[in-house]
């Protein structure tokens, strides 16, 4: 029996384009995932996709799996989609100026998830939970963050940190070039273990207690009943704030993310992914009273030339309406 594989069709387009890439970009890609090593094999160039079906530069056409790694909930191109993109696009591609569909986003995810009263859109998840790091700190005056083992955050220097088990073992940096200095001030403890974050919480001040409410980027782990539940009471307890990154399970999990799934209401929450539809968006909110602290009506400084892009926007808006309806 023939087996159909992408091995073994031809690929020598995408393996010329990949040949080029190698000498451009390192290991021949712009995010280290598409270079295969985890799974192995060469990878594929895409030419288009559509649906939930992906072709490559040599024509050959799979299933793809992927989807981009979360933002496509509609697949690949969905009609509602490109004709939003399109119609704003003749409109502007970029303002720096305030525009109503940055209202009009931000209204929806309110309606979903009423914890996120107040957002600011950034153009990834790495810069949304790198800013709730910056907002925690700020709020709590408190610089310690507990993260948890096999959730990724981003690849801002305060998340790629793996501290050694127990409260005093200090951070050290999953990545050269991580400051130790900044890396101590990132613990983890493995992820569903409360007492862990119950004597970590009391012996050290912690700004936020942060997590994947389910662990999508360590395999698929979920939380066991008392675990986020306990978080909020520990969070309480101390003066952590109790954050919620939901890149991955905003609007995918529950018409309300998580806190609605699990029952519990985080401080701060940092989305993605799904609201861009495909286009770079992200997202970090909360509380008025929290998100009142960032710049300019507070001091807490951060900004972005294509945060709230128009194009962006109109690509989270008609997902967010498709998914509605
Ligand atoms: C849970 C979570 N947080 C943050 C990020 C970082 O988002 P980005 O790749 O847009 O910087 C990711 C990316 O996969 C993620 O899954």
């Amino acid at each position: 029996m023939t087996i159909p594989s992408p091995l073994l069709t031809t690929n020598a387009r995408s393996a010329d384009i990949m040949a080029r890439a190698r000498g451009r970009f390192p290991g021949g890609v712009n995010s280290p995932v598409r270079a295969f090593r985890g799974v192995g094999g060469e990878p594929f160039v895409a030419a288009r996709g559509k649906g939930a079906r992906v072709w490559d530069a040599d024509g050959n056409e799979y299933i793809d799996y992927v989807l981009s790694w979360g933002p496509l909930v509609l697949g690949h191109a969905p009609d509602v989609v490109l004709d939003e993109v399109a119609r704003v696009m003749q409109l502007g591609t970029s303002f720096g100026m305030p525009t109503e569909r940055e209202v009009e986003l931000a209204d929806m995810i309110a309606a979903r998830m009423p914890h996120m009263e107040m957002v600011r859109f950034t153009s990834s998840g790495t810069e949304a939970a790198m800013s709730i790091a910056r907002l925690a700190r700020a709020v709590t005056k408190r610089e310690y963050i507990l993260k948890f083992e096999g959730c990724y955050h981003g690849h801002a220097d305060a998340f790629l940190v793996k501290a050694g088990s127990g409260v005093a073992t200090l951070g050290l940096p999953d990545s050269p070039g991580v400051p130790e200095a900044l890396a101590k001030l990132t613990l983890t403890c493995a992820y569903n273990d409360l007492e862990a974050v119950e004597r970590i919480a009391r012996e050290v001040p912690l700004a936020a207690i942060m997590l994947e409410p389910v662990v999508g980027n360590g395999g698929y782990i979920e939380p066991t009943a008392p675990f986020i539940p306990g978080l909020r009471r520990i969070a309480d307890e101390t003066g952590a704030l109790l954050v919620f990154d939901e890149v991955m399970t905003g609007f995918r999990i529950a018409y309300g993310g998580a806190a609605e799934r699990f029952g519990v209401t985080p401080d701060l929450t940092a989305l993605g992914k799904v609201i861009g539809g495909g286009l770079p968006v992200a997202a970090y909110g909360g509380s008025r009273a929290f998100m009142e602290h960032i710049a300019p009506t507070g001091p807490v400084y951060q900004a972005g030339t294509l945060s709230g892009n128009p194009l962006a926007m109109a690509g989270g808006l008609a997902t967010l309406r498709a998914l509605t309806r």
